[in-house]
């Protein structure tokens, strides 16, 4: 969602910017805008692609060495020139950038245009400048200290004002923000890939933190002003990591990388005939949970349903598995004895953290999967498994889903070799299994040219359905999700056994079907599935183990998977699925990307 950044220091602030900017853009954005300090504030908005901003900057004077700028996510206003951020006072002396919702903003302006202030734009935002200005005698941060004390909801806040043409102020409570230490400049921004060619040097802020950034100095407040001090946490990966690397796509580049990532999820923690170790988890820390609630949004969901079977099966823990944003109101029954495991790429989206919010409320432990080093999550969850699949760009979510599947089996044989419920050999086995999983993916990458086939051959189809029972279904539903968010094509999962209670009414003559069939003890009733459908003309595509021989005669294009445990061939059978869904959209030439309507990380509920 919405991207800020922030600069002071020796550059030109313009293009720190704009760059800064570009490397936001993978969160997802309909506008974008910057506003720049010299003397006076300059401010320049553009609707659409960050090209059009820049187009549109070379008419201005954007000279100066501090500023603020900001991609838009529309939540409150249509995406316009008008409603794009940076929001200002009506004399031009306070711009603030924002992410996140004022949820009591129309009380606000109310209150505000009472006061005679004046609003040109439909956004929440702009209550926030005109708030400060209101408040500002003299101190910027004490303006801002006041103006957050009236709002509800969440903000990440950038905020320079023309008095004050050394320093920008910034906060956070419930939308990420990081500030980036530099040598004569400093930073801040939603995330980290938008400073790292500047500086590996970064705050992690928490919620109601106060920056005020200046030149040489950065200096932290709580709410009440007292300085507080901070550690430096000193980024792992470089911008490299960031970048393309030769690849057509994000999503092309984050799917190879899968084998490295899952090899560095698992380093460390799964080592054959040691025991499992989880980075500062006491070893008696689940001794008394009875139960675990799984919960997560989209594809991170996809990887607890997976988690959910390895957990039960290995370790004898009953899992429900929930929607994030269907769990609050579900009113869950919660005990002390309860673990509630949250899994996020981003670890801020809104639904997962309200979700993880109310099981702490509700004396739970909480535990949480996440990619990012200081997220929300990780920061309020008693405790935290990082995937280390490394900074994941596209909005369609692959090699982060992968390493979760990977935390999730290292945590599920973590409980078993306490709990007896299967034998030490089967546990052992397993984790030597964990421990090629790297290299089967290498090994399914390698037919990426069956997926392009494929891809070329069912990319002007208008629906399509993935089939498959036990895990193969939850891996089904990935796939379909995929091929959805990025090529816009009409996608259904199903379980195989479900199909005849009535979406088989939809099969006809070249209906495509993507069938996963990886498990022997389900192939039986699933080899009966799939012949149903074929009966009634459908074109089938099989994701099948290299072992299996049997009636391979009922499918039209077979990709064979590397055989492994059934518990663990997830990890193996989503990467066709993955790579068919990124070559259907380049043959519709969709933006794989940043595909429409979504962005990376969804921070409003
Ligand atoms: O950052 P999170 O893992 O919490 O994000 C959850 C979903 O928004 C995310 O997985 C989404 O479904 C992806 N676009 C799927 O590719």
């Amino acid at each position: 969602m919405c991207g800020i950044v922030g600069y002071i220091g020796k550059n030109e602030a313009k293009n720190v910017l704009i760059d800064g900017l570009a490397k936001l853009e993978y969160r997802g954005y309909d506008s974008a805008g910057i506003s720049v300090l010299n003397n006076k504030i300059t401010t320049v908005k553009a609707k659409g692609q960050l090209a059009n901003l820049v187009k549109k900057s070379k008419d201005f004077n954007l000279e100066g060495n501090i500023g603020i700028g900001h991609t838009r996510w529309a939540t409150h206003g249509e995406p316009s020139d008008l409603n794009s951020h940076p929001h200002l006072t009506e004399n031009k002396k306070i711009s603030v950038v924002h992410n996140g919702i004022i949820e009591n903003y129309e009380e606000l302006r109310e209150e505000l245009k009472n006061k005679g202030k004046k609003f040109v734009s439909q956004t929440d935002t702009e209550v926030v400048p005109h708030l400060i200005e209101t408040f500002y005698e003299g101190n910027l941060l004490d303006a801002v200290i006041k103006a957050t004390k009236r709002i509800e909801g969440s903000y990440a806040l950038g905020v320079i004002c023309e008095d004050e043409p050394d320093t920008v102020v910034a906060v956070r409570k419930d939308s990420p923000l990081i500030v980036g230490l530099g040598d004569g400049e400093n930073f801040i921004a939603s995330d980290i890939p938008a400073i790292l060619k500047h500086t590996k040097d970064v705050y992690l802020l928490n919620d109601k933190e106060f920056v005020v950034l200046e030149k040489d100095k950065v200096t932290l407040f709580d709410e009440n002003k007292n300085e507080i001090k901070k550690d430096v946490y000193k980024v792992t990966f470089d911008d490299t990591a960031a970048q393309k690397g030769g690849f057509d796509h994000f999503m092309l580049k984050e799917i190879y990388e899968q084998p490295k990532a899952i090899k560095d999820t698992l380093a460390g923690r799964v080592i054959p005939k040691e025991r499992i170790v989880l980075d500062n988890i006491d070893k008696d820390a689940f001794q008394n949970i009875e139960r675990i609630f799984i919960v997560a949004c989209g594809t991170a969901y996809h990887a607890g349903l997976i988690g959910k079977n390895a957990i039960e099966r290995l370790s004898g823990v009953p899992v429900d598995v929930d929607i994030a944003s269907e769990f609050r109101y579900r009113n869950p029954i919660l005990t002390k004895n309860t673990l509630v495991m949250v899994i996020s790429q981003s670890g801020e989206t809104a639904d997962t953290l309200a979700a993880l919010r109310l099981s702490k409320e509700r004396g739970c432990k909480t535990f949480a999967i996440t990619n990012v080093v200081g997220s929300s999550v990780s920061r309020e969850a008693d405790y935290v498994l990082y995937t280390h699949a490394g900074p994941e760009i596209a909005v369609a979510s692959t090699k982060a889903y992968i390493t979760q599947l990977v935390a999730l089996y290292t945590f599920a044989l973590y409980l078993a070799q306490d709990r007896n419920y299967i034998e030490r050999e089967k546990i052992e086995s397993i984790k030597e299994e964990l421990l090629t999983l790297s290299d089967k993916v290498e090994k399914s990458l390698e037919n990426s040219k069956i997926s392009k086939e494929i891809a070329q051959k069912i990319h002007k189809e208008t629906d399509i359905f993935y089939l498959g029972r036990g895990m193969d279904y939850a891996v089904a539903m990935e796939g379909s999700l995929k091929l959805k968010e990025i090529s816009y094509i009409h996608s259904e999962p199903y379980a195989g056994g479900e199909l005849k209670h009535g979406p088989i009414a939809l099969i006809e003559n070249g209906t495509v079907v993507i069938c996963l069939n990886t498990n022997k003890e389900l192939r039986g009733k699933m080899d009966s599935n799939i012949k149903e459908v074929v009966t009634r003309g459908a074109y089938i595509v099989g994701v099948i183990p290299e072992s299996y021989t049997d009636n391979l005669e009922t499918y039209n294009t077979i990709i064979r998977i590397p055989d492994t445990d059934p518990i663990l061939s997830p990890v193996a059978s989503v990467v066709p699925l993955q790579l068919i869904a990124y070559y259907v959209a380049i043959e519709k030439d969709c933006n794989v990307d940043k595909p429409r309507n979504l962005a990376k990380s969804v921070t409003v509920e």
